[in-house]
């Protein structure tokens, strides 16, 4: 085999405001294969990921659920790293983009490229929301279609009719935190100056660091001209404060790749790797990046070109994978197919998924479908019916008949041999990341070793006086070709090749083991690897995300969501005039007492004490209070509300409360010292 080679690996980094869904785990699990496979192969691999931590959507998610930044991003982390987890994902590391060295090199990066002359400094106006005293990302703005006049439009394109527009171009636009009319507003910003790199770009993406279709769009990019990067954001903001610049931060997405370097040098303080040797410019190591289309921009301009003008190397190689779709279509929330990791995990081993992923992977940029018969059946047939079954096919003889004792000699040395010569070219095949083709080679020889067991017939033999030798020999070559199919396999299934070592009774099993064989050994008891995959769970599985649609919190970290999310929270209303709020007259109010009232399960009436005047009025709060909690209590209520009649009697005025209704509703009180009939002001 080749020397031992140097490889750093990771994932994107994924944002800390939501969940894991099986979308990303393409990704995720794209590269903890690889990554298994180079560590089988002995070489000296680590691969890292973090949470992606900072931002607007991050910012603005902890206000909403009234916690800090700090308080969301320790609990999503704490869910990714338990759902990576449960999928095997086999980080090395996995950080926060949130974290001390990050901060340091995200400075000292910014430092080299600002003292390089590679950033600019210039005024920019932007929306600006004047209630909540913040510039407005452009997804955080909606209004009416310039084109067709739809109405609750995000952004820059809508989705009724499908133009594309800039966000200023949106008619009575108004902010999605506050519903305040936007208005504009100029700041200073830094710009990092991609243009500078355009030639060392242009290279480099042709030196075969890129697919070819990667290329491709690089040039279609190159050809519109490389504009300036806006890498600054004014407070409020979730990120690191620029270090000349108190009150601007970094724009999330300039320290968010840093953070592949900040969580490696974590793990190096933690082991004592060198972190020089995998980044310094002439290092000899391989840096690679797994990510999905939609950030190419990011991974293949100006990340390069940061690490360039900061002098540190580039990336081997930035591998770019397409979307995923289930059944064809792209995940849905109300079809129950926007499936989170955590809901698949409460109905379906995740190897299955692993290897349907695998399945389907190559080393191009489509889309990937889960189609999710094709996903039972394939799941059903190939292991199941094919690779487990071969265990199970000749283990019940060898503990019945041999006390779980394989032969010493191979029963059919050429079969042998033709499986494991078969290894390299399945490693060929995972090197370049043509898992589907790997599986396919795989799922051959696993053919093979069930025609072989069913052209021996050990239940025939089993029957046959004399036929012992024969038959332990047959059942051991079967266990024999079920290792190396399992060795094989190991990169994808993760778990059920610990569940076969454990099994065969071997070490884990490495590429350069493979070929050879087992020969006289014990191994144990064979337990069922894997079980069938039913329709049931998959229909199950999609009935909860449905449920969990109806469950998650309004989010606001994408686009699509953003648009219900602050829809449910009352906006500000219009502003009004002093005269208008002169009108009303608050006072504060003693609850002399509160009733039930019969055939009304929402209201109860209440007896307010003005100080000398009392009110009847009829209050839908009875699902929050119970009546005898109010009683003696001081509120505050509107005493020159016009009388209404009501089915129940005369109402005389309204009390006060806060909140979304239903057993989430508060009524005001006043501090202590306040007095039934004081005028509020
Ligand atoms: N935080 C950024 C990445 C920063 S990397 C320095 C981000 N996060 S993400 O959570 O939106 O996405 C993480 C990764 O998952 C990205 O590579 C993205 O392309 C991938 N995917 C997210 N949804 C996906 C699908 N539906 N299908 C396949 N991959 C998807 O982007
Ligand atoms: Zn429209």
């Amino acid at each position: 085999m080749s020397q031992s080679r140097k490889i750093l690996i990771t994932s994107a980094l994924p944002y800390a405001n939501g969940p894991i869904h099986i979308g990303h785990l393409v990704e995720y699990i794209q590269t903890d294969i690889w990554s298994r496979f180079q560590k089988m192969r002995g070489h000296a691999c680590w691969y890292v990921c973090a949470d992606d931590a900072h931002g607007t959507p991050i910012m603005l998610r902890a206000r909403q659920e009234g916690i800090s930044p700090e308080q969301l991003i320790e609990r999503i982390g704490a869910e990714h790293r338990a759902d990576f987890a449960a999928f095997r994902i086999g980080f090395d590391n996995y950080h926060s983009t949130h974290s001390e060295e990050n901060r340091q090199i995200s400075r000292l990066i910014y430092e080299r490229l600002r003292d390089a002359g590679h950033i600019a400094k210039r005024e920019i106006t932007q929306a600006y929301d004047p209630v909540e005293q913040m510039f407005l990302p452009d997804r955080f703005i909606k209004g009416e279609c310039p084109k067709c006049g739809a109405a609750d439009q995000y952004g820059d394109n809508c989705e009724a009719c499908g133009a594309s527009y800039s966000p200023a171009e949106l008619k009575n636009p108004v902010s999605a935190v506050s519903g305040a009319t936007p208005v504009e507003k100029s700041s200073e910003h830094y710009f990092f100056k991609l243009a500078d790199f355009e030639a060392m770009l242009k290279d480099w993406t042709r030196a075969g660091h890129l697919q070819k279709e990667m290329a491709n769009k690089l040039d279609e990019w190159f050809a519109a001209g490389l504009q300036e990067w806006d890498i600054s954001r004014d407070a409020p903001y979730f990120g690191f404060e620029i270090p000349d610049h108190p009150g601007k931060f970094f724009y999330v997405w300039l320290d968010a790749p840093i953070g592949y370097m900040a969580s490696f040098q974590n793990l190096c303080a933690r082991t004592g790797l060198d972190f020089d040797a995998f980044w310094c410019k002439d290092s000899d190591a391989e840096v690679y990046h797994f990510i999905g289309k939609d950030i190419v921009y990011f991974h293949c301009l100006f990340w390069p070109a940061m690490l360039d003008g900061a002098g540190f190397r580039k990336p081997s190689a930035v591998f770019t994978h397409g979307f995923l779709t289930v059944d064809g279509a792209k995940m849905s929330k109300s079809r129950g197919t926007f499936i989170k990791a955590r809901t698949y995990l409460d109905h379906l081993n995740p190897e299955y998924l692993r290897y349907y992923f695998a399945a389907k992977l190559g080393s191009g940029v489509d889309d990937i479908d889960l189609n999710l018969e094709d996903f039972a059946q394939r799941v059903n047939s190939d292991l199941v019916g094919k690779v487990v079954n071969i265990a199970s096919r000749c283990a019940g003889f060898l503990s019945k008949r041999f006390d779980n004792r394989l032969s010493a000699e191979l029963a059919e040395p050429e079969l042998f041999a033709q499986f494991a010569a078969a290894g390299e070219a399945i490693a060929q095949h995972y090197e370049k990341r043509e898992f589907s083709r790997a599986v396919r080679e795989i799922m051959a020889l696993a053919d093979k070793a069930n025609q072989y067991i069913d052209e021996k017939q050990p239940w025939v033999l089993a029957k046959q006086e004399g036929s012992d030798a024969e038959l332990q020999a047959v059942c051991s070559m079967g266990v024999e070709l079920f290792r190396l199919l399992i060795g094989y396999l190991r990169p994808i299934l993760p778990g059920t090749a610990e569940a076969a070592e454990a099994f065969l009774q071997i070490e884990p099993l490495s590429w350069q083991d493979l070929a050879r064989p087992l020969g006289e050994h014990q191994i144990s008891t064979f337990k069922p690897l894997m079980t069938r995959v039913e329709m049931a769970q998959i229909e199950a599985m999609l009935a909860a995300s449905k449920e969990d649609l109806k469950a998650t919190q309004p989010q606001i970290n994408a686009p699509a969501a953003a648009s219900n999310a602050w829809l449910e929270k009352d906006p500000i209303a219009e502003t009004i005039d002093y005269a208008d709020f002169a009108k009303l007259d608050l006072r504060i109010a003693r609850i002399a007492k509160a009733e039930p009232v019969e055939g009304a399960d929402k209201l109860l009436q209440l007896t307010l004490d003005l100080g000398g005047e009392t009110r009847n009025v009829f209050a839908g709060i009875k699902s929050a209070y119970a009546p005898e909690d109010l009683e003696g209590r001081l509120t505050v209520m509107v005493a020159n509300l016009a009388p209404r009649k009501m089915r129940f009697g005369l109402s005389e005025g309204m009390v006060l409360a806060a909140g979304p209704g239903g057993r989430e509703l508060f009524i005001l009180s006043p501090d202590s010292g306040a007095e039934p009939g004081m005028k509020v002001k």
